[in-house]
């Protein structure tokens, strides 16, 4: 969704524009609502059980989404000071459309019963944050990057489907590293439990392209609609942003594999 304010202004103003930084506030609703996580427990409270397991939910033992939310503890940020970071911006571009962060709504069918219209509400929240919302997808592992390649793609998605499919799963960020490897000049983006602004800079900087982000957003278009979901999305945005300070990055072009270790 290029045409949208904050990307527009991103491309209109490429020295000043931290578009996703300069919010409106939120509705004072919403202000409790302070990390990503803190949309989950209100929509286990209020969804009805069935499709609260429907989007919780993993497949079999649940190892598979445990993997994905657990392989970004294995990376650790490297801080960086000394650096002049007063002017940040985290807008990026993908497939010749700039965004104005790295981040959007991976496919989400049946999200219209989890939030009314939530397909819109989600929609809705990213055209008014900035970034691309996919309908529909094919996401792959490390045997089918080659293949795609191949096959002509312009790009792939690392993804356990949020540990929906395959129990057991390899989490697709320790995979990353391997699949930017054997993807060539296709764009490498990665989804599954992403959570906060250090989950995003960690992919980055271990070669994705772009980052998808799926549960969190579904239970926020549930809490509140689009206001929430793009309140949602800020929140992350800004957790970029103060991070980026951190690790002396102005850009996320200087985003490179020396940011980032091997915890342990
Ligand atoms: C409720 C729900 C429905 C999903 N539906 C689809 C789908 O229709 N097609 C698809 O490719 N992926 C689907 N996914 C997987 C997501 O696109 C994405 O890979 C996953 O949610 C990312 O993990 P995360 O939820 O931990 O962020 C779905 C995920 C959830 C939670």
């Amino acid at each position: 969704m290029p045409d949208s304010s904050a990307a527009e202004q991103a491309r209109l103003d490429p020295d000043t524009a931290e578009p996703a930084i300069r919010p409106a506030p939120a509705p004072a609703s919403l202000a409790r609502f302070l990390a990503l996580d803190d949309f989950e427990p209100v929509a286990r409270r209020r969804l009805p059980r069935m499709i609260y397991g429907y989007v919780a939910g993993a497949v079999e033992t649940g190892a598979a989404y445990a993997n994905a939310l657990a392989g970004y503890g294995d990376y650790a940020l490297i801080p960086r000071t000394l650096q002049d970071v007063s002017r940040r911006r985290q807008d990026c571009e993908l497939f010749g459309q700039r965004y104005a962060a790295p981040f959007g709504v991976p496919p989400l069918g049946g999200s219209a019963m989890v939030a009314y219209r939530g397909d819109l509400a989600l929609a809705d929240a990213a055209q008014a944050m900035g970034v691309p919302m996919i309908l529909s997808a094919a996401s792959l592992m490390p045997a089918d990057a080659t293949r795609a390649r191949e096959t002509g793609c312009d790009g792939i998605i690392v993804s356990s489907h949020g540990g929906r499919q395959l129990d057991h799963a390899i989490a697709p960020i320790r995979v990353l590293p391997e699949m930017v490897a054997a993807a060539g000049p296709m764009t490498v983006m990665i989804d599954g439990g992403i959570r906060r602004g250090t989950d995003v800079l960690k992919a980055l900087a271990l070669g994705a392209k772009f980052v998808f982000v799926g549960r969190p957003f579904l239970y926020a278009a549930h809490v509140g609609g689009a206001p929430a979901v793009l309140h949602a999305m800020r929140l992350l945005s800004s957790e970029i942003h103060r991070d980026m300070a951190l690790m002396g990055l102005r850009s996320l072009a200087e985003l490179g594999p020396d940011a980032v270790r091997r915890a342990a």
